[in-house]
């Protein structure tokens, strides 16, 4: 068990990718506090976890809010004691034009895709610190962070944001002993937001396949475990190679 007496926060991790992640984890012996909004969500994973032999256990939180996330980190230690992982996967998308979209929605997604990012990794950091423990904090980024989009403005901006949050985050922690990477998924299991996976989906990349959960479930596992030490403040894309492709060239 490459996770043994390992506590874990995954934030929205109460379906698709965040589920996976959570399971992952908890399948390699940490223990999974599953961070969701929505609390039917977040037990139901949770309750998963335990029936499969694992230990989790379900926090409400709004991820937009300080204090909800400092509240979470302080149930987390007294619960367990410890945090060695922060996997910050919750996002939401505005999927708008610039036009359209007001301040208090562009604010909404920044805090929750961006800001909530920042603020775990800061109030986690300092948890880690304060116990020694040698930690581990993975970003779920975006391709979206690395080009433009007709149909969002906000949601790229903030894994803009995330793209070098994530850099100052890993320099800033490196002297802790903790290592902080991102991973940039594309196209995974159903767009974000939405529950229902539809294959017919357009999806462009050289797998000729969607993107699983499981895909990028297993990218964070490697990049939270010993074998990913020397690997540090990089962006590992599970994008099915689509970034490869320069558009318009055959
Ligand atoms: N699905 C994709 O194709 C895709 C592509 C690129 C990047 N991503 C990234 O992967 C991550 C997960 O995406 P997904 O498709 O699984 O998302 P999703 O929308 O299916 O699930 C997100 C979960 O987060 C929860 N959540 C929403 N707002 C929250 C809040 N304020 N506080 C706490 N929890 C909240 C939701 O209840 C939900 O359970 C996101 O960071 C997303 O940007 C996804």
């Amino acid at each position: 068990m490459k996770l043994a007496n390992q506590v874990a926060i995954v934030t929205g991790a109460g379906r698709n990718i965040g589920e996976d992640i959570s399971k992952l984890l908890a399948a390699h012996g940490a223990t999974v506090a599953v961070v969701d909004l929505d609390k039917a969500r977040g037990d139901k994973v949770a309750a998963d976890i335990v029936a499969s032999g694992g230990r989790a256990k379900g926090f409400v939180c709004d991820v937009g809010k300080e204090a909800d996330i400092e509240a979470v980190v302080k149930a987390v230690m007294d619960e367990w004691g410890h945090i060695d992982i922060m996997v910050n996967n919750a996002a939401i998308s505005d999927n708008k034009h610039m036009f359209d979209i007001t301040l208090d929605e562009w604010n909404r997604v920044l805090a929750i895709t961006l800001t909530a990012p920042f603020l775990f990794g800061k109030h986690v950091g300092k948890a880690m610190v304060s116990k020694g423990t040698k930690g581990k904090i993975v970003n779920v980024s975006s391709t979206s962070g690395y080009y433009g989009r007709n149909r969002a403005v906000a949601y790229t901006a903030a894994k803009g944001g995330v793209r070098n949050l994530t850099k100052s985050m890993a320099i800033q922690l490196a002297p802790h002993n903790i290592r902080v990477n991102a991973v940039v998924p594309n196209k995974i299991g159903s767009p974000v937001g939405k529950s229902e996976f539809d294959p017919s989906r357009k999806v462009v990349n050289l797998r000729d396949r969607p993107g699983l959960p499981i895909d990028l479930a297993n990218a964070v596992l490697f990049l939270v475990s010993d074998e990913s030490d020397f690997i540090v403040g990089t962006d590992l894309f599970v994008d099915g190679g689509v970034t490869t492709l320069m558009p318009g060239n055959e």
